[in-house]
């Protein structure tokens, strides 16, 4: 999977914009507050109808701009795909070759970008999300469940919310749904932690790095939800919310057997979440038969040269398509073998 072309109107700073891409290294150059970011960004959008650094569809428009439209051509298997994300004040309008997507798999985008790293230390809710999504690109069948899941915690907090003593009703299905996500989360993250455990990868890091589900398993989750929801429902009612599930785990990185979070410097924590995508690349590929489209957005910054050349290398060997963002014009080898694009005030020149 690789994206041929990329048309842009009015996103961020970027009035219009129409760009083919090479199907192996694009190298984005520029200084900073040019609109690097916001090029990828767009690419970012397409894929998952929302952007990684905003939360308000507005944001995206160009300032004084009342709609937004970003066009990409997506090649599979030699077939040409065009999806066009439409984006106004009233309105957010996704369309696969003129229609809506059955589903997202259209366009499968793993990203790095600078803000991950405080995911290491963020709130529970982030670290969650970012395995999730992983999951979620090699078992499309897994958002289905995290929504039937969703759906009957969301009923089950009302019932408890409004003191209904009708609130076992959704037990059942809450330990289901709820024991599958976990199932799931824990399956991956032991797929994780087998990558990190590799020789080949202790080569690039020279440290141990592990993910923790926080709720440790003894027999059947069923059953341990089950316990662990008759041992706090008096509780529940109190508060009027549900304390038991996958909603409330944690992931937790380790360094070196100690939590990340406390004891990794700025450039470790870059490293692990650069690293943990690595691995998800490398799954995805195992799983789907081809790679997704990694982004880099300015990853080398707080990392050595030695850290960034040997990760760099690894990520380029096991990857497909590539998007680099960065302020350094002086990386000769990698300007070498891509295409290179310079950013200048939203406005986008080839080098050759
Ligand atoms: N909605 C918007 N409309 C116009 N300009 C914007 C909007 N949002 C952000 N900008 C500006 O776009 C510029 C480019 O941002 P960005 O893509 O993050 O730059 P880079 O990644 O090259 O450092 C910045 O000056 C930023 O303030
Ligand atoms: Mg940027």
């Amino acid at each position: 999977m690789y994206i041929d072309h990329l048309k842009i109107k009015n996103f961020r700073n970027i009035d219009f914009l129409d760009v083919s891409f090479d199907k192996r290294l694009n190298f984005i150059l520029g200084n900073n507050a040019q609109g690097k970011t916001s090029i990828v960004e767009a690419i970012y959008s397409v894929a998952f109808l929302k952007s990684f650094r905003s939360e308000k569809n507005l944001e995206l428009l160009k300032y004084g701009k009342d709609e937004l439209n970003i066009n990409i051509d997506i090649v599979n298997s030699g077939v040409i795909d065009r999806a066009n994300l439409y984006i106004s004040e009233y309105k957010k309008q996704i369309r696969l070759n003129g229609k809506k997507p059955e589903n997202y798999k259209y366009l499968n985008v793993v990203i790095f970008f600078p803000d991950e790293i405080n995911y290491i230390s963020s709130y529970p809710s982030f670290r969650r999300s970012l395995i999730d999504r992983s999951i979620f690109y090699v078992n499309y069948n897994y958002i289905n469940i995290y929504k039937k899941y969703v759906r009957c915690l969301k009923q089950r907090n009302i019932f408890l919310k409004k003191k209904n003593s009708e609130i076992d009703c959704w037990k059942d299905q809450l330990i289901n749904y709820g024991a599958e996500i976990i199932r799931e989360r824990i399956r991956y993250i032991d797929k994780i932690n087998k990558f990190f455990k590799n020789e080949n990868f202790k080569k690039i890091n020279e440290e141990n790095y592990e993910l923790n589900y926080s709720k440790k398993i003894s027999s059947s989750i069923e059953e341990q939800l089950a316990e662990e929801l008759n041992r706090k429902q008096e509780r529940e009612r109190q508060l009027g919310y549900t304390l038991v599930g996958p909603h409330r785990d944690d992931i937790i990185f380790l360094l070196n057997d100690r939590p990340a979070d406390a004891y990794a410097s700025q450039g470790q924590k870059r490293s692990m979440i650069i690293s943990y995508k690595m691995a998800q690349i490398i799954d995805y590929k195992a799983v789907q038969g081809h790679y997704p489209v990694l982004i880099l957005d300015d990853m080398a910054s707080e990392l050595d040269s030695k850290r960034k050349n040997i990760l760099l290398e690894n990520l380029l060997q096991n990857s497909g398509q590539v998007f680099i963002t960065s302020t350094d014009f002086k990386q000769a080898e990698l300007y070498r073998k891509s295409k290179v694009f310079h950013v200048i005030d939203g406005t986008v020149s080839t080098a050759d």
